[in-house]
């Protein structure tokens, strides 16, 4: 039986979203935890876990040898690596070159599982150069020299926020509306089910394989937006708009949803209650 104790994980974007989480329920778990980011959080920054420790390594240093080297020494020792960075459509080459060079430093740290979070039927939606740009980031995870688990999770509950903060529903959250993509239906799934899928994985140990994994419930965004609203009580006006490009018809076509999995258990009702909502 293995000594969860006993393992070191190495968590790369240990400041995000799903980052931070991963490495506090790694911590809880009595996991030896190293976060990695392109800044050191504070130590009395909410991100940062007492029980880990943090190094500042940007995967996209201007040189390639100094980064892979400053990556692999942040994973020396490290059983595993979870690798949770987000690009901004500026920087998608975090998943290209940045992954490249993660997956080239676990193999020289030793290290035996790297578990890369993606989105779940990314590949089916690559005529968006986001959706393109991850894919390629599971492709070169999944033949690097160190076994790969791709976890490819739906849409977190916190997405429908994080639409109504970008064009084009942006301009109608500024007028005080609540937009939300129309015609769509989510399975959005917590970040803290996220988390503890990802740790689980660190444990894997057959060969490289790719999950998807999807929140407890299909809703429409219509659907889950009026939740949303009575939650918090407030007298904005929910208003439809239409996501153009790719992603809008990935999202119309129910490319996003997985219904076989239903991993996630923490309902977006749940997370409303929880008051974790944003
Ligand atoms: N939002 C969703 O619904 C959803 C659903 C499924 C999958 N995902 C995927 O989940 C992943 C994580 O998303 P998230 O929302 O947790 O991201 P996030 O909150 O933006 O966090 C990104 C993390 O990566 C670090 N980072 C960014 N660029 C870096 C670089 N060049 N070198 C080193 N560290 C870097 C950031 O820290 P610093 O800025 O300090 O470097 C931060 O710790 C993304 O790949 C996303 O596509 C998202």
């Amino acid at each position: 039986m293995t000594d969860e104790t006993a393992r070191t994980v190495a968590v790369v974007g240990a400041t995000g979203q799903v980052g931070q989480v991963v490495v506090r329920d790694a911590d809880a778990r009595g996991l030896a935890v190293r976060g990695v980011s392109r800044s050191v959080p504070a130590d009395d920054d909410p991100r940062r876990a007492a029980g880990a420790t943090y190094s500042a390594v940007d995967v996209l240093g201007a040189a390639q040898e100094p980064t892979v080297a400053a990556l692999a020494t942040a994973f020396e020792g490290a059983d595993a690596v979870v690798l949770a960075t987000n690009a901004t459509a500026g920087d998608l080459d975090v998943y290209r070159t940045g992954t490249r060079r993660v997956v080239e430093a676990a193999g020289r740290a030793g290290v035996r599982r790297l578990v890369v979070l993606s989105i779940a039927n990314v590949d089916q939606g690559t005529d968006y150069p986001y959706y393109a740009a991850h894919a390629e980031q599971n492709e070169i995870a999944l033949a690097g020299p160190v076994p790969a688990t791709v976890v490819r999770a739906t849409q977190f509950h916190t997405f429908l926020a994080y639409v109504r903060s970008v064009p084009p529903a942006r301009t109608l959250t500024r007028l005080g509306l609540l937009p939300y993509p129309r015609g769509t239906r989510f399975q959005t799934i917590d970040v803290r089910d996220v988390a503890r899928l990802l740790v689980d994985a660190t444990s894997d140990d057959g060969p490289a394989r790719a999950v998807d994994v999807g929140g407890p419930q299909v809703r429409d965004a219509k659907d889950l937006v009026h939740a949303e609203r009575a939650a918090r009580g407030s007298r904005r006006v929910p208003v439809g708009v239409r996501v153009p490009g790719p992603v809008g018809t990935f999202f119309r076509e129910g490319r996003n949803l997985v219904p076989d999995h239903h991993e996630g258990r923490i309902t977006f009702d749940e997370w409303l209650r929880s008051g974790d909502g944003v």
